[in-house]
């Protein structure tokens, strides 16, 4: 049996054979580099929901059965007994660390966590209000400036240096990009809290290191929040070529700097159709405001005359179900008895997914809560506010993109990204 896929130009009755190639998981791929040349045509796929645009090892996804996968370990498996740290050292290393590489990576990220001084006045040249995500991408590009050998960065322990020294400083630049949108002091990284607690604190502290949420005095970051943010974390890590990581590739495959791959990675991310969702999730409960109004936005949502979409429901490759989401929902209701949930939002997202998930036009288009569906309402409850859900986002998936970036890199097969295009004009 011969692996080739044989296709037909019924105009002119040429036939044309394109090899297969074999995946370890899902899919196989029709090779189709040869395409233009033996044709004389292109390949038209909007969207790009035929094309497999590299070989990866990383991450697996099988939308149909609802399954995802870092390096080989199932994402329950990851968020359920191991920690974001941990997901980190697997993206980036292909295996889980053991105590001692785990402390030394730890250790690491700690003492790479502190901005160049100059740096830090950047951000004032941003204005009051600026939106978190618009500052961390501008940040993230210009701390290609401070490190600029990273250019030419050609062996495993530069990448990793790369790597590690980005995953620790984009909670700190997400977190003054915060404290600047609201004119409140830096908080610098404390050395002596970990990865996910550090973040935490440099959102909510005093100067001084207090801590206050409110008139009820000194409020310590409970552990259970801790742990709540490692697993949205976790669950963000990477998820192979989605719009975002598609954008970090394709300036990677230019030669640029990773920073300035990954600030574009940032803006990407940016959009309500992609990581924007869990802001705009949120905003849209709050406009809902009750679930009596529910109906009237389901309806909404339906009509192909009316742009308003339900935010948090669909996927692109989860046609089942998106087990991040499930993960969060069990999340949410384990929080349910230990932190301050707002009852009223949970009512409304639950009167929709009860509707939607059991109505013709989203049962047909295969449309279910997506991860965004579930992640504002228990960031909500950790005190987040709601311009730094998709930095949050961001921090969880930088490791994914600059993990995508070095297997860009050393994969020298790969070429320069340039799609063709199907000329409609005069
Ligand atoms: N509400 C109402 N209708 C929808 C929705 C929605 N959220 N999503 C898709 N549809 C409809 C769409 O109108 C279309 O209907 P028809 O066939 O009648 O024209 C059909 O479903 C297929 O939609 P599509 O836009 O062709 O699907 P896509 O795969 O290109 O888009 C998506 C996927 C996630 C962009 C889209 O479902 C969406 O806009 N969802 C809301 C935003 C959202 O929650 N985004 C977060 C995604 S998960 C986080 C991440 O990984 O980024």
């Amino acid at each position: 049996m011969k692996n080739t896929i044989t296709m037909t130009d019924n105009s002119t009755s040429k036939s044309y054979e394109f090899n297969i190639l074999s995946s370890t998981r899902g899919p196989n791929a029709v090779d189709i580099s040869s395409f233009y040349s033996e044709t004389g045509m292109f390949t038209y796929d909007n969207g790009f929901t035929s094309t497999a645009s590299c070989k990866s090892n990383i991450t697996f996804i099988d939308g149909g059965k609802g399954e995802l996968r870092y390096r080989g370990i199932e994402i329950e498996e990851l968020a359920h007994k191991h920690s974001y740290l941990e997901v980190c050292y697997l993206l980036l290393n292909s295996s889980l660390p053991n105590e001692q590489e785990l402390k030394e990576f730890d250790l690491e990220l700690r003492h790479r966590s502190l901005i160049h001084e100059n740096l830090r006045h950047l951000f004032a040249a941003f204005p009051a209000g600026a939106h978190p995500m618009a500052t961390l991408s501008a940040a993230t590009a210009a701390l290609s400036t401070f490190y600029y050998d990273h250019i030419v960065i050609a062996n495993e322990s530069g990448y990793q240096e790369m790597a590690r020294r980005i995953i620790a400083k984009i909670p700190t630049l997400a977190a003054f990009a915060y404290r600047h949108s609201i004119g409140a002091p830096f908080i610098h990284p404390d050395i002596d809290r970990g990865y996910t607690e550090n973040f935490l604190y440099m959102l909510r502290a005093y100067p001084g290191g207090k801590m206050h949420r409110g008139i009820d005095g000194e409020q310590k970051i409970k552990e259970i929040e801790v742990k709540a943010l490692d697993t949205i974390f976790t669950l963000h890590a990477d998820h192979e070529q989605n719009a975002s990581t598609t954008t970090v590739r394709g300036v990677a495959s230019t030669g640029a700097h990773p920073y300035v791959a990954i600030s574009a990675g940032i803006s990407a991310l940016w959009g309500r159709a992609h990581g924007g969702a869990n802001e705009s999730v949120i905003l849209q409960l709050e406009m809902i405001g009750s679930v009596e109004n529910v109906d009237k936005y389901i309806a909404k949502a339906k009509d192909p005359n009316d742009e308003f979409r339900l935010m948090g429901f669909g996927h692109r490759v989860y046609k089942n179900f998106d087990p991040r989401a499930k993960i969060l929902k069990g999340l949410q209701d384990q929080l349910k008895s230990e932190l301050n949930l707002d009852s009223n939002l949970m009512e409304i997202a639950a009167k929709i997914e009860e509707i939607a998930l059991n109505d013709e036009y989203f049962i047909s288009r295969k449309l279910y809560p997506n991860i965004d569906f579930y992640s504002g309402v228990i960031l909500t409850a950790l005190g987040i506010p709601k311009s730094m859900f998709t930095p949050v986002f961001v921090i969880g998936r930088t490791v994914g993109w600059i993990t995508q970036w070095i297997e860009f890199k050393k994969d020298t097969s790969m070429k320069i990204a340039r799609p063709r295009q199907l000329y409609m004009g005069k």
